[in-house]
């Protein structure tokens, strides 16, 4: 190309150097230098806010995207952050080379963290959503998204009125409803839903038999499996991961498989206590006579609620998003003094999240919203064994997208495209 024997001497050592190195000519280099600064330029204009990392699975950026040479479990992947909280999903997608691209919360406290942590102001109510373009393309849609009871005889009765009754008509006014408007209008290849362990058990298996229903039914082969995160951190807490690979790319029977349980011991609440917590956490001579009144009613009853002072070598019970109200389900045992509840930062690590968000100095809400925040909150190691596993399927379909695993079938598309750029570039030469 005429146009590199213009440039000064020492960039036009420095392209055949990188050019030397890539094994392309000098042409073909400098054209994916300027189709990347297209691309960028385009996309500015199109969408000036959020930074759109281009979609794996995108028709014609499958060769640009194969990421042949990543790491065994990592794969650079797009993704979205729904009912996001303060990020667990978000923690557990980045740690297998997920980039988040948007993100969505309604509870002001919980956006608060999430701006302070990530450095990102979420976007609020799902239920907004609703408009085209307000989410960009993505890989991977996340969503730990609260459940809400389906009305089954409304189903029904429109069935009997002859209508078809499709997820529109079973989901009508939930939560789930609105995510599912959303995956049916982004079509993300993969998705990551979770909730609590009793979804499935709902209403009789009709809400897990919807939600699983309309999965489906928007393309997609859907997995499911309840996991305990014990085995990652030092608490009983069993959530249901759902996982769905969209029918067209993955084809009808993914190779996706959940994580196996890990072979490293359980972890010990004792390692994740602080040493000198404050004495504010230690539990008043009247709300600890409270509780054992209250515990033993119901052990006399012959049930098993009340509070339950956790074995320091063992898990606690769930951390719920109630904890802040006397901390009953997990007491911490203190040598000749009343128990006390754990600190927010306690908190934090007993739900895997690393050091530096869990510090003091990270936390920018009162210790009840924090204790909310952790409590309402998904393990992000959990999520990263999960995820793991589905990059392993997305790296599969890349590499198979871009030529069945052949090179030189993708080189052959970048050929295109670079001929593309360049014809575009030809045509908007000054005149
Ligand atoms: C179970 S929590 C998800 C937690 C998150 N996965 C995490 O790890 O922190 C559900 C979240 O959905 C949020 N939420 C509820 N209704 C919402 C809505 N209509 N739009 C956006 N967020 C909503 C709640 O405030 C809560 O933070």
């Amino acid at each position: 190309m005429d146009v590199i024997r213009e440039f000064p001497e020492d960039i036009r050592t420095r392209l055949s150097q990188v050019a030397e190195q890539m094994g392309v000519g000098e042409d073909d280099l400098l054209l994916s230098f300027v189709g990347d600064a297209l691309d960028d330029c385009e996309m500015s204009v199109r969408r000036p806010v959020v930074p759109d990392p281009p979609s794996l699975f995108a028709e014609d950026e499958v060769s640009e995207a194969a990421p042949v040479i990543e790491p065994e479990n990592s794969l650079p992947f797009s993704f979205i952050d729904l009912f996001a909280g303060v990020g667990g999903l978000r923690l557990g997608l980045e740690a297998v080379g997920g980039r988040c691209v948007f993100s969505c919360e309604k509870d002001k406290y919980a956006q608060k963290t999430y701006a302070s942590w990530f450095g990102e102001n979420p976007a609020g109510d799902v239920m907004e959503l609703s408009q085209k373009g307000m989410i960009p393309d993505h890989d991977l849609l996340a969503a730990g998204f609260p459940c809400q009871p389906f009305s089954i005889a409304g189903v029904s009765k429109k069935n009997s009125l002859g209508r078809a009754h499709g997820f529109k008509d079973r989901t009508q006014g939930t939560l789930f409803f609105h995510l599912a408007e959303i995956i049916d209008r982004m079509q993300p290849p993969t998705l990551l839903l979770e909730n609590v362990k009793n979804l499935r058990s709902h209403d009789k298996g009709q809400t897990w038999n919807t939600i699983q229903g309309t999965l489906e039914e928007l393309g997609y082969v859907v997995f499911d499996k309840v996991i305990d995160a014990a085995d990652y951190v030092p608490q009983h807490r069993e959530r249901v991961f759902i996982v769905g690979f969209r029918r067209d790319i993955f084809g009808d029977s993914p190779a996706f498989g959940f994580p196996a349980v890990p072979e490293a011991t359980r972890p010990k609440l004792r390692d994740i206590l602080e040493a000198k917590p404050d004495e504010k956490y230690t539990l008043s001579d009247k709300l600890w006579g409270y509780l054992q009144d209250y515990a033993e009613k119901h052990r006399r009853r012959g049930n098993g609620f009340g509070c339950t002072v956790a074995k320091l070598n063992g898990t606690t019970r769930t951390l719920s998003a109630r904890y802040h109200k006397d901390g009953s389900e997990i007491l911490i045992p203190q040598r000749n003094r009343n128990p006390r509840r754990l600190t927010p930062q306690e908190a934090g690590r007993l739900m895997g999240f690393p050091e530096e968000l869990v510090s003091r100095k990270a936390q920018v809400v009162s210790d009840t919203q924090a204790y909310r925040q952790f409590g309402n909150a998904v393990v992000p190691a959990v999520v990263t064994a999960v995820a793991a596993h589905i990059v392993a399927v997305m790296r599969e379909a890349v590499v198979s997208r871009s030529g069945n695993g052949c090179v030189l079938k993708a080189k052959k598309r970048r050929r295109r495209r670079l001929n593309k750029v360049a014809d575009e570039l030809s045509r908007r030469k000054p005149k």
